[in-house]
């Protein structure tokens, strides 16, 4: 059912009009145009729809509002919710004045306060791969997966909290020459009697950049990536392309051989490469409270017995050709080909796109995906949609026996920028490492606990500056638009005031904190009172906040069907906002009578439990105190 009356006011005016002028209506969808008024004085909403209907129609305004209004008069879902409506609702050109009954107000609040706070299991629920965190082998969580994480985890745990089922996927980037490379120095190191067990991911990250440097020897290719702007792995593929016929790029390709081949000794330092990065990486994750761990990981090597067959298959069905020596998938529409091997002289090996088009595949056919969302830097934008068209082309987006294929979602997200708004890195042009921001966070917060409230004692104060700052991070990432850049900054996030991580957990502890008062002056426990209370909708505040409290269905759905988070943030913001102009205005604990207080009190409980249901669909802790 609907709760917010805003949506019931659009679809029941809607549904009016369209009975009013069938054939002003019948063309699209009839729109009520709907919005707040702006003076309470003349009601809650009022309905804009009778002017650009007068023109479609050629009446006067006025005459078309009351047509609208005598239609509407039949409707008892709308009587249930709204004043009668009557000539005198008219106002101006043809505004239509509507003003929501407190007790449907009451009501309809009531209605909503279950656990399931108005989110309706989906039927049939739908299987959704979300890809996310992506990281890659030999190399340092940076800055750049930040959101590739918080916005995955927060995308799967919002589909998870709606009634879906989520398969979580890391793709993690641990084949193909770059990986080689490195692996063939440890090789060379543990064969010169190194003890390479000693190694951390910096120390391994080191000898991949100096193995990469080494093998990078055309710096025109180089250049023409970099202005491309092309993504790490396409810069590491185009590197390795120019490259040429130099000595360790020969090795790294005999390295890949022998790891193609699971010859022993190789595989097992490729193994050790892979277990050091994803301790280190998993364990950021785990920081950030994100659900990332090793069983989601799906890396690309888990692909690399598949690709030979398949791209033998595309080629068969004629969806592949061969361009100057490489084998390709045109797309029309799509301005540049998918490679998906490349010439005999370029090496002949398979890409990026390829094993994108395997994990596409598995994750539609074998997993059964109704969706696939990809968290992905929006540079990777060409990327998938090469990948995507090929493999609709290919039929591997369709689930066998399905009719339609599947979604392909690129869920792409902006950079993360520096304060010269350029993307962020060290003051030595080095990426900034995950774990450093995560640190630092963590120091200003532990300072600003301190600061006030110097009584916390040692160990709560550190979970209590742990907590605000992953939610400061994760919280910026997540309330800026999705596909567009920002700019970090600890100052904005970690603070307390304005659309912050920290004043949205500062809001939840406020409202914990009266029922932690209630129940200190004695009596029955208050939440109890409260959840047995009968809603009364008496002042504008009351009102404001149960219209705020009845909109959060409406902006879950938005957020499964955008993919923007931010929307979710926008929402807790504005309900946090509401919240403290009701608690400033109305007293809660003082209120004129018990059953005012209670019916606040009500209100109070159901405001804690949208906003840490919120929170928890954004993957953010929340907290009884701070
Ligand atoms: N490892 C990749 C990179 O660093 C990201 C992987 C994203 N997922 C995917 N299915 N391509 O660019």
């Amino acid at each position: 059912m609907a709760f917010d009356p805003v949506q019931i006011l659009s679809e029941r005016f809607a549904a009016a009009i369209a009975r009013a002028f069938p054939a002003a209506a019948s063309g699209g969808a009839a729109d009520a145009l709907l919005k707040p008024t702006q003076n309470p004085k003349f009601g809650d909403f009022q309905c804009n729809a009778a002017m650009p209907l007068a023109k479609a129609v050629g009446k006067n305004p006025r005459e078309v509002a009351q047509a609208i209004i005598d239609a509407a008069a039949s409707d008892s879902d709308l009587a249930a919710v709204i004043e009668p409506l009557s000539t005198a609702s008219i106002a101006g050109p043809g505004f239509i004045n509507i003003a929501l009954r407190a007790d449907a107000l009451a009501a309809l609040l009531a209605k909503f306060d279950t656990p399931a706070l108005g989110i309706e299991p989906p039927a049939p629920p739908q299987t959704i791969v979300v890809d996310l965190c992506g990281v890659n082998l030999a190399k340092q969580m940076h800055v750049g997966h930040l959101r590739a994480v918080v916005i995955g985890d927060a995308l799967a745990r919002t589909f998870e909290r709606i009634g879906h089922k989520v398969i979580r996927q890391n793709h993690v980037g641990d084949w193909g020459l770059p990986i080689a490379m490195v692996t063939a120095r440890l090789l060379d190191m543990q064969r010169a009697g190194k003890d390479i067990a000693a190694l951390d991911l910096d120390a391994i990250e080191k000898l991949y950049k100096a193995a990469q440097r080494e093998s990078d020897a055309d710096e025109r290719g180089l250049a023409a990536a970099t202005k491309y702007g092309l993504g790490p792995k396409a810069l590491a593929e185009l590197e390795e392309q120019v490259g040429g016929a130099n000595e360790s790029l020969a090795k790294a390709k005999s390295t890949l051989v022998a790891l193609q081949n699971h010859d022993p000794e190789t595989f097992a330092v490729w193994q050790r490469i892979a277990d050091v990065t994803m301790r280190e990486c998993l364990a950021v994750c785990a920081r950030l409270g994100a659900n990332v761990t090793s069983e989601h990981s799906a890396g690309e090597s888990s692909y690399a017995e598949e690709l030979a067959p398949m791209v033998d298959e595309l080629v068969r069905r004629g969806i592949a050709e061969e361009s100057e020596g490489a084998l390709v998938i045109r797309n029309e529409g799509i301005e540049e080909p998918t490679i998906i091997r490349k010439s005999p002289k370029g090496g002949g090996g398979f890409l990026y796109a390829t094993t994108d088009l395997a994990a596409i595949r598995r994750r539609v056919q074998r997993l059964g995906a109704d969706r696939v969302i990809y968290c992905v830097d929006a540079r990777q934008g060409l990327h998938f949609r090469q990948v995507f068209a090929s493999a609709m082309r290919a039929g591997f987006a369709t689930r066998p026996g399905a009719s339609t294929p599947s979604r392909l979602e690129h869920a792409a997200f902006g950079m993360v920028l520096g304060p010269d708004n350029r993307p962020f890195k060290t003051r030595t042009g080095e990426n900034v490492r995950l774990s450093d921001l995560l640190d630092e966070a963590e120091e200003r917060a532990a300072a600003a606990v301190r600061d006030k409230n110097p009584d916390l004692a040692g160990d709560e104060a550190r979970a209590v500056a742990s907590a605000i700052a992953m939610a400061a991070i994760k919280y910026v990432d997540l309330s800026n638009d999705r596909a567009k850049d920002y700019v970090f900054s600890f100052d904005r996030m970690l603070a307390f005031e304005g659309n912050t991580g920290p004043y949205l957990l500062y809001a939840l502890v406020r409202i914990r904190s009266i029922f932690r008062k209630a129940a200190e002056r004695g009596g029955a426990s208050p939440l109890d009172s409260a959840r047995a209370a009968a809603i009364i909708i008496g002042g504008k505040e009351e009102k404001d906040l149960a219209l705020a409290l009845l909109r959060f269905p409406g902006a879950v759905r938005s957020v499964a069907e955008s993919l923007e988070p931010h929307r979710l943030c926008q929402y807790l913001f504005d309900l946090a906002q509401t919240f403290s102009v009701f608690v400033t205005n109305c007293h809660v604990l003082n209120a004129e009578s018990d059953v005012l207080r209670n019916s606040r009190l009500r209100l109070c409980d159901v405001t804690q439990r949208v906003m840490a249901d919120g929170l928890s669909m954004l993957g953010i802790r929340a907290l009884d105190r701070m």
